[in-house]
């Protein structure tokens, strides 16, 4: 038999803490059902590709896809933005190449919309593309921080401008499998030189 610890111990670090439960399990699993249910009767007769933008919609886009019953597909790009561990204010784009989304539905799947400069990024690549429909899905939408208005057609949540954790949000890669939301404060005691002066809201 295995101890169950009384603390959850993906949520112990050194490099910040949890400061709250933004958004909790449940209501963000009825939140995915709703919008996977929304986008089912949307999409009905249309051929659907889901495109996931990783890392942080690793979560969002399989329980999203689950929620959706539609013969759709899944597709992966990778987009930063940054540079080592500077926000650089650029976005780099991940196997786009071989995207085959000719004549497709593709609706991009996000953990979060924060200035809007990914999705500027990546709509502008997959124009290029030929793709019959492009659309967007965030589960997370910080309008006081949108430097780059964007149509979001689905939206899970919008949230206040604070520093978010879970569900595939990270903090220097840490955090993505918590199963909830969190507000994060990172401990500036513990950043290494190259991570000062750097806010938790720059993309990292
Ligand atoms: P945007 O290009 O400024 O909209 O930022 C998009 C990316 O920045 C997201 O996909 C995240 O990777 C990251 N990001 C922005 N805000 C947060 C946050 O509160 N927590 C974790 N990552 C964030
Ligand atoms: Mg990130």
């Amino acid at each position: 038999m295995t101890m169950t610890p009384s603390r959850d111990r993906r949520s112990t670090h050194p490099i910040g803490r949890l400061e709250r439960t933004l958004i909790d399990e449940i209501t963000l699993n009825e939140r995915v059902r709703e919008l996977g249910a929304e986008i089912a009767a949307d999409y009905a007769e249309r051929d659907l590709v889901l495109l996931c933008l990783l890392k942080g919609g690793i979560y969002f886009t399989a329980d999203l896809s689950r929620a959706i019953d539609l013969p759709l597909t899944v597709e992966f790009v990778r987009a930063r933005s940054y540079a080592g561990t500077e926000s650089s204010g650029e976005v780099k784009l991940s196997w786009i190449d071989g995207l085959e989304i000719d004549g497709r539905d593709v609706l991009i799947v996000e953990d979060i919309v924060d200035t809007g400069l990914t999705l500027v990024e990546i709509w502008d690549a997959l124009e290029a593309r030929g793709a019959a429909s492009l659309a967007i899905c965030a589960l997370l939408y910080k309008e006081k921080r949108l430097a780059h208005p964007f149509p979001v057609r689905y939206i899970g949540f919008a949230i206040e401008d604070v520093f978010v954790v879970g569900y595939g949000l990270d903090y220097d890669e840490r955090f993505r499998n918590l199963p909830h939301i969190a507000v994060f404060q990172p401990d500036e005691s513990s950043r290494g030189p190259s991570r000062q002066g750097r806010s938790p809201l720059s993309p990292p």
